[in-house]
Order: structure tokens, then C-alpha cells, then sequence
């Protein structure tokens, strides 16, 4: 297996999620560890994703998200449900896009290059994991088709673990 061909050549947003979904699934295919896999996503949507400045994962345990495998500089550890664009996000069970950090209330900084930030939840069956986390330096970097291509790609990411 290559782990070289990160580079990916589309044209359209939709033809580079279809082209990431397809990525994912072989990069996770015939693992299933939660860490390693949770790690090469975030690596892969780091790489592949142009204008991110941070791309990971928060994992809940009990009533906070705690920092998981991420690609970007060190980041707050611990978020509250509720608190923070990652805690709403887990407490509503919803994909939350922000255009601007900070007109967001109680947006958490953890690397003062964000702009923008999209963070989706992570939903087995009935069971809230936790959370992936976008930010990019860019105003208004994510859009509904980021929405959606990203739960997309969550959802393959659910099916690698048991
Ligand atoms: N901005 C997030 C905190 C996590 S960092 O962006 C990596 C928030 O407000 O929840």
C-alpha cells in the first residue's frame, strides 16, 4: 500500500470529496483501531483539504471532549459540552459551520490563525463519541457542500471501528 498520493487533482468540490471518500475508505480498509484510523482521517483531511490550519478530533468522555489524533499546532485538551464551537456542536448532535471564530460566542482559540471552523459530530448508533474539528485561517472557508462531503467521510470513518 502507498501512502504517497495525497495530492489529489479535482476540479470541483464534489469530485474532491467523492475522490476523499474513495482515499478514506482504502486507507482504513481491513484496521480497525480506533486511534490508528482516527489518526490517519485527521492526516488525511489535513493533507488533502487545501487551507486548513488544524484538522482533529475531540472525544467525549463523560461531560467534556477531550483532544484526540489532530494534525496542526498543540490544541486545548479539554472542552466542555455545550462550551466552545466543538461543545455545541456535541451537545445539539449537529454539524456547526462558522464563518467568522470570532463572532461566534465562546468560540475557544486555541490557534489564533483560525478564521473559520466547521466541526461535526461523531455518531454510532445512539452513542456520541465525540467530535471532528476543521479550522482554517480563510474567512468563510466551509460551506454546505463541506458539510456535507465531511459527514460523508465520517460516516466511512464510523464504519472502520467497532
Ligand atoms: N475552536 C474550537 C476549539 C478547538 S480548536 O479549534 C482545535 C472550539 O471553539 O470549540
Amino acid at each position: 500500500m502507498s501512502f504517497e498520493t495525497l495530492e489529489i487533482k479535482a476540479d470541483t468540490k464534489s469530485e474532491l470529496y467523492e475522490t476523499l471518500q474513495a482515499q478514506l475508505k482504502s486507507l482504513l480498509e481491513g484496521e480497525r483501531d480506533f486511534i490508528a484510523n482516527a489518526a490517519n482521517f485527521s492526516s488525511l483531511l489535513y493533507h488533502s483539504l487545501p487551507d486548513l490550519n488544524w484538522a482533529g478530533l475531540y472525544l467525549r468522555k463523560g461531560s467534556e471532549l477531550v483532544l484526540g489524533p489532530f494534525q496542526g499546532k498543540p490544541a486545548c485538551v479539554r472542552i466542555a459540552l455545550g462550551k466552545g464551537v466543538c461543545g455545541v456542536a456535541a451537545e445539539q448532535r449537529q454539524t456547526i459551520l462558522v464563518e467568522n471564530v470570532h463572532e461566534f460566542p465562546g468560540h475557544i482559540a486555541c490557534d489564533s490563525a483560525s478564521n473559520s471552523e466547521v466541526v461535526v459530530p461523531l455518531i454510532k448508533g445512539d452513542n456520541l463519541l465525540g467530535v471532528l474539528d476543521l479550522d482554517s485561517p480563510n474567512l468563510n472557508r466551509f460551506d454546505d457542500e463541506d458539510a456535507s462531503g465531511l459527514n460523508a467521510l465520517v460516516e466511512i470513518f464510523l464504519k472502520s471501528f467497532d
